[in-house]
């Protein structure tokens, strides 16, 4: 049976465990800094079992050395920006927590693959390829699956159609930098383009670049959790189940879209060895320079964090 650990008892973190529970996909073990806290929800989800008419094991630690021999382990710990705090505070923070988890993933399970969650995203998934020393392929981060989520979302809507037909593509930095991509979304193989004018299309895209923000702004204190951790659990059970999904993820670049050494939204094949292939789409030339703009700032970041 699979082995699935989820770092980070929080929002993102829990909800992720509810879904994977519900799923039967294997067992799992949440691990949290807050002492109580993993242990208590983790209790609850148990007992959930019983009416929801699930049997899957979930243990609540403040233990790392429960996670030993995951098979998978997802890090959703980190802290969210507060006000005043500055993104390079932001960085400095969550590097050092996904760093100090990563290590710890590495010790009890080295031979498992890492979904990172904790923002800035393609950042954070960075630290956790290094800090792990694991191979680039087998740690990679989620962010075009929430991203393509949402913006299918708003196809739907807009059209008054099922969410269910609706394929849509997203990739790119996770944030203000992501590029929605209407060639390569379609309604059950009809091609956006075809089905609505462009200024609509461009509404949609303009909303799904604001979709977390738009969230953030209602909440007041917070960020999404119900589609992230959905996008989560996609990904996992493509990995548990070896299924070769082709969904977009936070992958590192070694020469693909003209890129190299970076983590950036790209479609990928995912198994049960991580990332097994990188598709390169053809993108026209807005679309590059917003990719170049994005991996210039993601580098810059990159070198000096490494300085
Ligand atoms: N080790 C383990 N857990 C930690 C650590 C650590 N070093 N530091 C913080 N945590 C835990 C917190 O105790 C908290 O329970 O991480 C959890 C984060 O939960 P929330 O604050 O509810 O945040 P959440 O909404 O779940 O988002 C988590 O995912 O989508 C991203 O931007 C989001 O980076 C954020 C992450």
């Amino acid at each position: 049976m699979a082995k699935i650990s989820v770092i980070g008892a929080g929002n993102v973190g829990a909800t992720t465990v509810q879904r994977l529970a519900e799923l039967e996909l294997g067992e799992i073990v949440m691990v949290d800094v807050v002492d109580g806290l993993p242990q208590g929800k983790a209790l609850d989800l148990m007992q959930a079992g019983a009416i929801k008419d699930y049997d899957t094991q979930i243990l609540g630690s403040n233990d790392y050395s429960n996670i030993e021999n995951s098979d998978l382990v997802i890090i959703t710990a980190g802290i969210a920006r507060k006000p005043g705090m500055s993104r390079e505070d932001l960085i400095k923070t969550n590097s050092k927590i996904v760093a100090e988890i990563s290590k710890n993933i590495a010790k009890y399970a080295p031979k498992s693959i890492v979904i990172n969650v904790t923002n800035p995203l393609d950042i954070m998934t960075y630290v956790a390829m290094k800090s792990t020393g694991f191979e680039a392929t087998k740690v990679f981060g989620m962010s075009g699956v929430l991203d393509s989520g949402r913006f299918a979302s708003f196809i739907a809507e807009e059209l008054e159609c099922s969410k269910k037909d609706v394929q849509a593509m997203v990739i790119g930095g996770h944030g203000d930098l992501m590029i929605p991509l209407p060639k390569y979304s379609a309604v059950s193989g009809i091609p956006l383009i075809d089905l609505l004018p462009g200024d609509k299309i461009s509404r949609l895209v303009e909303r799904t670049v604001n979709g977390g923000a738009e969230i953030v702004g209602l909440l007041k204190q917070g960020s999404a959790f119900y589609a992230p951790s959905s996008a989560i659990v996609s990904m996992t059970e493509a990995v548990i189940k070896d299924s070769k999904r082709v969904l977009p993820a936070c992958a590192y670049l070694e020469g693909q879209y003209g890129q190299e050494g970076i983590y950036f939204g790209v479609p990928v094949k995912l198994g049960a060895s991580g990332v097994e292939e990188i598709f390169e789409l053809k993108l026209d030339q807005g679309q590059y320079k917003i990719l170049r703009k994005s991996s210039e700032a993601i580098r810059k970041i990159i070198s000096q964090m490494e300085a």
